[in-house]
């Protein structure tokens, strides 16, 4: 029997931005960000939360761990190869959650078995022996074969069957690469229902990517089969074209309930809050028509879209904004208003703040104020991303940019940046000011990372708007990305790029950083 037990109609929704969202290039996020991450899934009503793959590496056993200690009401899962030490290590993250899961993976596609060089009678065995250990450390185990939609059909039902018997109490399918079809997907999910002995103990899980842009089709596709587990992730994060998304799931079960009677605890109205958290760490902006959280998702400029929701918004849109929690206005703040409205304007985007955070962050918008005759909610956003930026920059900060810019070139950069809490300045040529901004960063801390993308946005109208910037910066495979908004372009470039270079540090120093600052102060 599965460790969750639930409602027929329940489907639970099993939440892998941690782990598989995070897997994406470029998607690396900190120790705290993850932690408010799994702590806003947690409150939003996520059943499982994957928090990550502990024996990864160090951060994430940490990451894992205290998540887990954190945890309130969700599961707490962490995710082990079929082998011994990966899942004794899974387990040593998460036994401190109240309610813990392992999750443990083996590839049962012929691709996969010729990489593990294992037969069907040697991978049975595996499972056999990998799951059973899982299951005497911990009650509730989640097993997939991964690549199983494209596991042949026969195997497919002895590994799962084997996967029960030792105490698997949750059979996740994951459709590896994107390869499915909606009916196949339910197809498969019937099937496995129906021949392998033992299925009715058990939930089914459905895991899609989004290679061919149908995975949240092949997830209701599946659930309508019988699956009662779907794993996704905000704003669809993930490896390659993504991961299921959370948001076009839950709302889909919400707004086409007639048709898809099935529920879910998830409260609505967090997804926009989280969506915008997660879009701000991973540095990975939403797409402005994506589904549910795009900018466009609920704006209507067309003359005819316009008029027909002045008369009955119902014409053209089939949820409401505030079902997930955006703003029913755009409010505008300026210099005069407080701090208390403040924090009921970031309440009604999403952002809960204690007394601590609401401090600096008044700060930041009363100097924003300053410089913008009005601040809107987009610029808000920004400055929360901005915020949450800083919360890294303890060993690079920008102290001071002056740039010089005139019709002949090159342009000129005078930079201050504090490198482990000691000032140096340097001034630095380029094609530019931010490629002069950009040297003069080199100079002051040389490295060998390569920029991979810089990318600015405005993020309101007006010559006084905001930019946002993203830089990415890749160094021996690994890509860091970093991003800041200010109403002046190039200093919002040099804090992006110092923003990219301190996820780098942290990432190389990982545990010794204060090793690094002695040194290099
Ligand atoms: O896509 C996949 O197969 C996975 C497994 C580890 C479940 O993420
Ligand atoms: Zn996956």
């Amino acid at each position: 029997m599965s460790a969750i037990s639930r409602p027929q109609d329940h489907v639970l929704i099993f939440d892998t931005t941690l782990r598989d969202g995070e897997q994406s290039p470029g998607a690396t996020m900190s120790h705290n960000e993850k932690l408010d991450i799994a702590a806003m899934l947690d409150e939003m009503g996520v059943d499982i939360i994957e928090a990550g793959f502990p024996i990864a590496s160090e951060g994430d056993f940490q990451a894992v761990s205290e998540i887990a200690k954190n945890s309130k009401n969700s599961v707490i899962c962490g995710l082990a190869r079929a082998n011994l030490t990966d899942i004794d290590r899974a387990w040593e993250a998460v036994r401190h959650a109240a309610r813990a899961r392992i999750h443990t993976f083996i590839g049962t596609s012929p691709l996969h078995r010729d990489i593990t060089a294992l037969d069907q009678d040697g991978m049975v065995a595996r499972v056999q022996e990998t799951v059973s250990h899982a299951r005497n450390l911990c009650e509730d185990v989640q097993w997939s074969p991964m690549d199983a939609t494209r596991t042949e059909a026969d195997f497919l039902c002895r590994v799962v069957e084997t996967a029960i018997k030792a105490g698997a109490t949750t059979i996740n399918i994951p459709d590896t690469v994107g390869y499915t079809y909606p009916r196949e997907s339910a197809d498969l999910i019937a099937m496995l229902r129906n021949r392998v002995p033992g299925a009715d103990d058990v939930v089914f899980a459905t895991h899609c990517h989004n290679d061919l842009g149908m995975a949240t089709a092949n997830a209701l596709a599946a659930v309508e089969a019988g699956a009662r587990q779907i794993e996704c992730t905000i704003n669809g994060l993930g490896e390659r074209a993504g991961n299921t998304a959370l948001e076009e799931v839950v709302m889909a079960l919400r707004v086409r309930n007639d048709i898809l009677p099935y529920r879910t605890r998830i409260d609505t109205t967090k997804i926009m809050g989280i969506s915008r958290m997660v879009a701000a760490v991973s540095g990975f902006a939403v797409q402005f028509n994506k589904a549910v959280v795009g900018k466009n998702a609920f704006a209507h400029e067309s003359g005819i879209h316009q008029d027909g929701m002045l008369k009955n918004k119902e014409t053209f849109e089939i949820m409401r904004p505030e079902d997930i929690g955006l703003a029913a206005t755009n409010l505008v703040m300026g210099k005069h208003s407080g701090r208390a409205a403040l924090r009921a304007k970031l309440a009604d985007l999403g952002y809960e703040l204690g007394d601590n955070q609401l401090k600096d962050v008044f700060v930041r918008f009363k100097a924003l104020a300053d410089r913008k005759k009005e601040v809107y909610d987009d610029d808000l956003i920004a400055l929360m991303a901005e915020a949450s930026a800083d919360e890294d920059a303890a060993f690079l900060q920008v102290r001071r940019l002056r740039v010089v810019c005139g019709t002949e070139g090159p342009q000129e950069a005078e930079l201050t940046l504090s490198i482990g809490g000691e000032e140096r300045f340097i001034d630095a040529t380029g094609d530019g000011p931010v490629d002069a901004t950009f040297n003069a960063i080199k100079m002051l801390f040389p490295h060998e990372a390569r920029l991979e993308l810089y990318q600015v946005h405005a993020v309101t109208e007006g010559t006084d708007a905001q930019a946002t910037v993203s830089v990415r910066l890749k160094l021996d495979g690994v890509v860091y990305t970093g991003q800041s908004a200010d109403t002046d372009t190039v200093v919002a470039s040099a804090k992006a790029y110092v923003h990219a270079l301190n996820r780098l540090v942290m990432h190389k120093h990982r545990g010794n950083l204060s090793a690094l600052m002695s040194s290099a102060g």
